[in-house]
């Protein structure tokens, strides 16, 4: 694994490279196995960027166990079997169909649970400030950066956590 850590007195951002669809998902289980309620995880990157994957992995941390799906055609979905609920959102069709106050995810990212929302940066006005951004990013068929980035207290000690378990 292949890390660098770059710190700003605004935010903190650390990049690793999977490579792996396997690495992925460990990162993702790594990261729900410390999620708390009310985390936020802000997901960007294109499709086929590996974004589903990286949130199947965050549920296995959560010791969710139904199968989780993409949410593309849903908007949402909520897994109530594991240790928090997760609210898997996707936000591509949110933006188009919706506006995100019509939608409820004021509802999710207030609710009792952890919100994970793929194309985040779509209703990037309507989080909150303190969320733990993923950037992914297609590197080669077997290949994804993941730019971790925190913007504040919660989501930097996630990062630092993160950091820690993995060795970068
Ligand atoms: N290192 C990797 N990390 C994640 N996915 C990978 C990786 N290498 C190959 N893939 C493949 O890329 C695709 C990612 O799909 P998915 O997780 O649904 O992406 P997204 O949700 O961003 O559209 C899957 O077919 C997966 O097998
Ligand atoms: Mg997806």
């Amino acid at each position: 694994m292949r890390a660098q850590t770059q710190a700003t007195t605004a935010h903190a951002s650390i990049e690793i490279l999977c490579t792996d669809v396997a690495m992925t998902r460990a990162l993702g289980k790594q990261l729900g196995a410390r999620l708390a309620r009310g985390d936020v995880i802000a997901l960007q990157g294109d499709l086929g960027a590996g974004k589903t994957n990286f949130t199947q992995g965050l549920a296995q941390g959560l010791d969710i166990h139904d199968d989780v799906a993409s949410p593309t055609f849903i908007l949402a979905n909520e897994y109530r079997d594991g240790r928090l609920p997760l609210y898997h959102i996707d936000a591509y069709r949110l933006a188009e169909t919706a506006h995100a106050d019509d939608f409820g995810l004021d509802d999710y990212l207030n609710g009792d649970g952890v919100t994970v929302l793929e194309w985040a940066e779509r209703v990037r006005a309507a989080l909150p400030r303190d969320v733990l951004w993923i950037a992914f990013e297609y590197r080669g068929e077997n290949e994804r950066a993941l730019t971790f980035t925190a913007h504040g207290a919660r989501s930097r000690a996630l990062l630092d956590a993160l950091q820690n378990a993995v060795g970068a």
